[in-house]
């Protein structure tokens, strides 16, 4: 399956990419992580990408297109893909388009999760990611087994650079401004299916899975 998530900084996109991506055995495309991950080794990409990030903008749209087409060419994308936090303007939306119908492919769904900004900020309040593999845990909802130490790989948890108070709050004036007019481009093409992101993580994973197995995905 082709996959798109859809929601706002912190409405759960990595949570349930993880579950969903296990499940349905596609990878997890995820911009931001990739992003990240350059951050992290200091690459030229990265180096590029973190004065945006840490602004709480979005990285230009050549740059983050060059990085998903690399990304398609991979084998492992031949049987679908399930995107996390792309695409996120219309013209990153149209650029896939093209790079789809170059491909022979096209999507079967766009996920999206909705979450009151209200929830979002306490969400990203108490988040913690793994400094080395970069799973996300919530310091009340998703605790680590043991505290500061990720359960899967055993690295140090932080705290996102972007996930102090005034760089959430750019970060979702920037979703309302760039990314909301998504849902009417996705609405238009008959692919969106809209989920409650403040539910129970595995109760919308599984709604998630019911629906895209069931009838409401075209294609499916
Ligand atoms: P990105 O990494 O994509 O961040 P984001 O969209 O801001 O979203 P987050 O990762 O913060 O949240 P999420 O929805 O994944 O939620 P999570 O599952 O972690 O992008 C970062 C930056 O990179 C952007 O600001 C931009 O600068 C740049 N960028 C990336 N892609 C780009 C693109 N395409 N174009 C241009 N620039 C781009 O959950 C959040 C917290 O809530 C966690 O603690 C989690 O444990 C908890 N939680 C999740 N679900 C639940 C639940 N159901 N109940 C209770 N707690 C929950
Ligand atoms: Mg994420």
């Amino acid at each position: 399956m082709r996959l798109i998530l859809l929601g706002a900084p912190g409405a759960g996109k990595g949570t349930q990419a993880v579950n969903l991506s296990k499940e349905l055995h596609i990878p997890h495309i995820s911009t931001g992580d990739i992003f990240r991950a350059n951050i992290r080794e200091g690459t030229e990409l990265g180096l590029k990408a973190k004065t945006y990030i840490d602004a709480g903008k979005l990285v230009p749209d050549t740059l983050t297109m060059s990085i998903v087409e690399d990304r398609l060419q991979k084998d492992d994308c031949r049987n679908g893909f399930l995107f996390d936090g792309f695409p996120r303007t219309i013209p990153q939306a149209e650029s896939l388009e093209d790079v789809l119908a170059g491909m022979n492919m096209e999507l079967d769904a766009v996920i999206s999760l909705d979450v009151p900004n209200e929830v979002i900020v306490r969400r990203m309040a108490g988040r913690r990611v793994c400094k080395n593999c970069g799973r996300n845990y919530h310091i009340v909802t998703i605790p680590p087994k043991q505290e500061g130490i990720c359960d899967k790989c055993g690295g140090p948890l932080i705290i996102r650079d972007d996930d102090r108070e005034e760089t959430v709050l750019e970060r979702l004036k920037t979703y309302t401004k760039k990314t909301e007019p998504l849902i009417g481009f996705y609405e238009k093409r008959n692919l969106l299916l809209h989920f409650d992101g403040t539910k129970d993580i595995l109760e919308t994973t599984r709604e998630i899975m019911d629906c895209i197995k069931g009838q409401c995905a075209k294609g499916v």
